[in-house]
């Protein structure tokens, strides 16, 4: 804002002006003495173009002056702004309208009508508020024009989508921004999610790549996996890596209910066999899960569509919650030697039978099936954060006892997993 305490003629602040077809500024000048009004009206109507606008700002910022409420009013025709009003006149002109928002303290735009009523008057409606944060009630409307005070929001000064909010007292605004970005005018980038990553850029062919992401106000380097790998496209976040012969992520381990990190740098590399918990598992939400299973030296994977706060939010309470992949599809993250039973197929989140807690089958994430029309003593499982019969010690993986009829012999396969989410 200028401080310059010059005045401008009113010619010289004309011939600033540059003519254009459809903005139309009305400038008011308000002087309020405690004991009566005094009113000073400088009063212009006039097309510019964009460049005059800027020009004529910082002439009328030279006129500034603390008791005056001043405004530069922006004219949209045939525009409607439906929100709450501070009050309704009958008005001969523009003029006498504006100067009804200006001597009222709540009114921040008005809408005036295009043409005269019977009277030989227009309505003319006071406004709470303004266009730019009631963006989806401000309509096209033939029998109406717009006029909103010019707000340091004008320019749209917001970076990346953020969302403009202005102050009328100080002529200042303040950026609500959107995930990801940060800074007074959301110009900073600070990702939370290769999502973030990934929709940043214009570039849709990114590769895979080491990212900070901004868990918190430490940035954690972390490998985006970027691309279709087998998940389908996009941004996608790791979230774990398992090794199915350890006991680092077995059902009982307290990292599926805690919010504490287990070996970061895991997270710096791909599909390997380094184990892994990541802040993502309590901070990032997602509307899909990738699911992989290394067996072999071979990744296979299954998308889980499932909207959530965070991973942390569908598992640590312990609570079931029930997914719909279908037997086949946790069967074809084996492979062709996965096994189920043939009923029960209990799946989702914390799926586990009864029984005392070191028989139960237990997974965090997977399938559960049974040789019977029912889900108690089940002896077979598909699963991430896996535990119970009959393979206690097989945390990630397909394990199933070959004595109950499973539909592909008996297995007891240890893999690695992974999780990511987007
Ligand atoms: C235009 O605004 C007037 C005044 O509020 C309203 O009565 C009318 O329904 C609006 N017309 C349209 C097409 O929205
Ligand atoms: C997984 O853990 C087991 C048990 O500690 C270990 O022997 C094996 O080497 C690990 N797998 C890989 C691929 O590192
Ligand atoms: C992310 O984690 C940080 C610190 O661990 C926490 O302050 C913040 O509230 C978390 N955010 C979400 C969305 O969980
Ligand atoms: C799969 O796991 C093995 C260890 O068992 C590891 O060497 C390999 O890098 C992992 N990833 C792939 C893509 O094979
Ligand atoms: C999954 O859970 C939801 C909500 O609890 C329920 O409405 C739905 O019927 C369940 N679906 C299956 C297949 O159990």
């Amino acid at each position: 804002m200028g401080t310059a305490r010059n005045t401008v003629s009113k010619s010289t602040m004309i011939t600033n002006f540059r003519a254009s077809l459809n903005t139309y500024l009305l400038i008011l000048q308000w002087l309020l003495y405690p004991s009566f009004v005094c009113c000073f009206l400088l009063f212009l109507l006039c097309s510019i173009s964009p460049e005059g606008v800027h020009a004529q700002i910082e002439e009328f910022n030279t006129l500034y002056h603390p008791d005056l409420r001043q405004d530069i009013f922006v004219k949209d025709d045939h525009y409607y702004l439906n929100v709450p009003r501070v009050g309704t006149y009958a008005v001969y002109d523009t003029l006498d309208c504006t100067i009804e928002c200006l001597s009222n303290p709540s009114c921040f735009s008005l809408n005036l009508a295009a043409s005269k009523g019977a009277d030989g008057k227009l309505w003319c409606e006071l406004l709470t508020s303004e266009k730019y944060s009631n963006p989806g009630e401000y309509k096209r409307n033939e029998s109406s024009h717009h006029f909103s005070i010019k707000t340091a929001c004008h320019s749209s000064p917001c970076r990346n989508g953020g969302t403009c909010v202005p102050n009328y007292k100080y002529h200042t605004f303040d950026c609500g921004c959107k995930d990801g970005y940060v800074g007074d005018l959301c110009e900073v980038f600070a990702p939370k999610s290769c999502k973030q990553v990934y929709d940043h850029y214009a570039d849709k062919s990114q590769r895979s790549q080491l990212v900070k992401l901004f868990f918190n106000s430490t940035p954690t380097s972390v490998l985006c996996q970027i691309g279709d790998f087998g998940c389908g496209p996009g941004g996608w976040t790791p979230v774990m890596k398992i090794n199915g012969s350890e006991r680092t992520f077995h059902y009982d381990s307290v990292l599926w209910t805690n919010k504490q990190s287990f070996n970061i740098d895991g997270g710096k590399t791909g599909f390997d066999a380094a184990e892994t918990k990541l802040p993502s598992y309590w901070n990032t939400s997602f509307s899909k899960i990738c699911l992989g299973m290394n067996i072999s030296q071979e990744v296979r994977f299954a998308v889980i569509d499932r909207q959530a706060d965070s991973l942390h939010s569908l598992i640590a309470d312990g609570q079931y919650r029930n997914t719909s992949l279908g037997r086949d599809a946790w069967k074809a993250l084996i492979g062709s030697q996965g096994s189920l039973q043939r009923y029960c197929d209990k799946e989702g989140f914390n799926a586990l039978t009864g029984g005392s807690l070191n028989t139960q089958v237990q997974t965090r994430i997977g399938i559960i099936s049974n040789n019977y029309d029912h889900c108690s003593n089940c002896d077979s499982r598909i699963g991430f954060g896996a535990g119970g019969d009959p393979d206690h010690s097989n945390v990630c993986g397909n394990v199933a006892d070959g004595r109950y009829d499973p539909d592909n012999g008996g297995k007891n396969i240890k893999g690695i997993g992974y999780i990511l989410v987007q």
